[in-house]
């Protein structure tokens, strides 16, 4: 997408000081969601930005809950199926888990065992990285589960909190960047 029009979805991002909790600086994107213009900009430049060609990878997997507001809808747009990454506690048995610490807490997350195939190719794809915690146990529970990750595409990176470095030798992209 061209200059302008980034610039136009970054200037609807909404910055929130002190959320979730003091020292924290929240980057909200339902203003981006909420805008016809924006949305659409959005994905064509998720789907321009791939860290890898969508010949790739196999599937999309995105994160509960702000990864399933883009990753199901860039799968459908690149022809993949979508595995979600839920909080634990929401799908039945089998599942496999990981916990992990995100900017602003620890969390755990799942998926059904037999979601990703032995061998299957992943991106993973979330509205941001801070700490990367959230995408490595991602990253983790995917090869647990026999698949293999692809690259990693987020909307926005957070500066200076050395996410991407946490995910190792896989190729990652973000649209914008953030402190
Ligand atoms: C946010 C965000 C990422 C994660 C990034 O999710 O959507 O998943 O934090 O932080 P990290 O890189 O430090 O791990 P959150 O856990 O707040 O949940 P939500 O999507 O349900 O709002
Ligand atoms: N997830 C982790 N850190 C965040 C931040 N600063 N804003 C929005 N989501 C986040």
């Amino acid at each position: 997408i061209g200059e302008e029009d980034a610039r136009y979805v970054v200037s609807l991002i909404r910055s929130i000081p002190g959320f979730p909790k003091e020292g924290i600086v929240f980057r909200d994107f339902m203003p981006v969601l909420a805008d016809p213009k924006a949305l659409g900009l959005l994905f064509d430049a998720l789907e321009r930005t791939l860290p890898v060609p969508a010949d790739g990878f196999d599937a999309v997997a995105g994160l509960e809950s702000r990864g399933f507001l883009f990753g199901p809808a860039l799968a459908a747009r690149l022809g993949k199926g979508f595995v979600p990454v839920r909080k634990a506690g929401k799908l039945p048995p089998e599942t496999i888990g990981e916990s992990y610490d995100l900017e602003y807490g620890t969390a755990s997350i799942e998926i059904e065992a037999d979601m990703v195939r032995p061998g299957q190719r992943v991106l993973i794809v979330d509205d941001l990285i801070a700490t990367g915690g959230t995408a490595k146990a991602a990253a983790d529970l995917i090869r647990r589960a026999g698949g293999e990750v692809a690259g990693y595409s987020f909307v926005m990176g957070l500066d200076g909190l050395d996410g991407i470095a946490r995910l190792g030798d896989v190729p990652v992209t973000t649209l914008v960047t953030m402190p």
